[in-house]
């Protein structure tokens, strides 16, 4: 399967299934899922509660192996153990979760250092590298707060600036405005297109047709399969 590592697309899967083991069974959460990326895009991946995209986004963010197929990730493949893909994650991917992941004791200045301390940048540079990121997503101000001090709206935004400040081949984003009110998942949305018009790469998970209208491609995943994979054309519609 060469052909698949000649191409310039970002994301490449081919064939990609993943499997459980229950008790005597298999059960395939995903299978048959082939899937072009490139750069830019910005693709809402979509269905119904069990439909698989969380398992997808696991294996696109590789925080999981595929049990069978291949996918190559800006040009890599990415069939490695998890010491490697650990490593190809840290460097080429940035996570948005729902419940934005920040580590309650640090400030929220050393939860955008972190990643880049295990990029292995010196403490100082990093601090710099943090604190100019903070400041685009307009918490210049609060570097010295703890998550909990934060309203929701700005523990996303310092989620934002922890997945940004790597320079990410791809933003991820698991339900992001998922734990927000509509307002200030409003915000968010805008952020997140902002970023494409940027030109980073965004692909968010959302079982909301609403916020999926948000992104430029719609893909549907319905028991573990792709369904449907359109250009989005609210532009059009609206
Ligand atoms: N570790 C696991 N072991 C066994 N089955 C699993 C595991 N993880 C997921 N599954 C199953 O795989 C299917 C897809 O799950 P997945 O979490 O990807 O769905 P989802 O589309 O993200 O759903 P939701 O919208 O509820 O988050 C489900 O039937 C789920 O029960
Ligand atoms: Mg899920």
């Amino acid at each position: 399967m060469s052909e698949i590592l000649n191409d310039h697309n970002l994301i490449q899967m081919v064939n990609i299934e993943k499997s459980y083991k229950m008790g005597g069974s298999t059960f395939k959460a995903i299978e048959n899922v082939n899937l072009k990326i490139d750069k830019g895009e910005y693709v809402a991946i979509v269905g119904p509660s069990g439909a698989g995209k969380s398992t997808l986004m696991n294996i696109i963010g590789c925080l999981d192996n595929a049990t069978s197929g291949e996918y190559s990730l800006d040009g890599q493949n990415t069939k490695c153990n998890d010491n490697k893909l650990a490593e190809i994650r840290n460097k080429k991917i940035g996570f948005i979760f729902q419940n934005y992941n920040l580590i309650a004791k640090l400030s929220i200045l050393d939860n955008v250092v972190l990643p880049l301390l295990y990029l292995g940048y010196t403490g100082k540079a990093a601090k710099e590298k943090a604190k100019t990121q903070l400041e685009k997503v307009g918490l210049g101000k609060h570097i010295k707060h703890k998550p909990t001090e934060l309203s929701g709206g700005q523990m996303q935004r310092v989620a934002i600036a922890r997945a940004l400040v790597t320079d990410p081949q791809i933003i991820l984003a698991d339900e992001p405005t998922g734990a927000l009110d509509s307002k200030t998942g409003r915000e968010v949305l805008k952020m997140l297109e902002d970023l494409n018009s940027e030109g980073n790469t965004i692909v968010m998970i959302t079982h909301d047709r609403d916020i999926a209208n948000n992104a430029k491609r719609i893909i549907t995943v319905r028991d573990g399969h792709i369904t449907s994979d359109e250009l989005n054309n609210k532009e059009v519609t609206a």
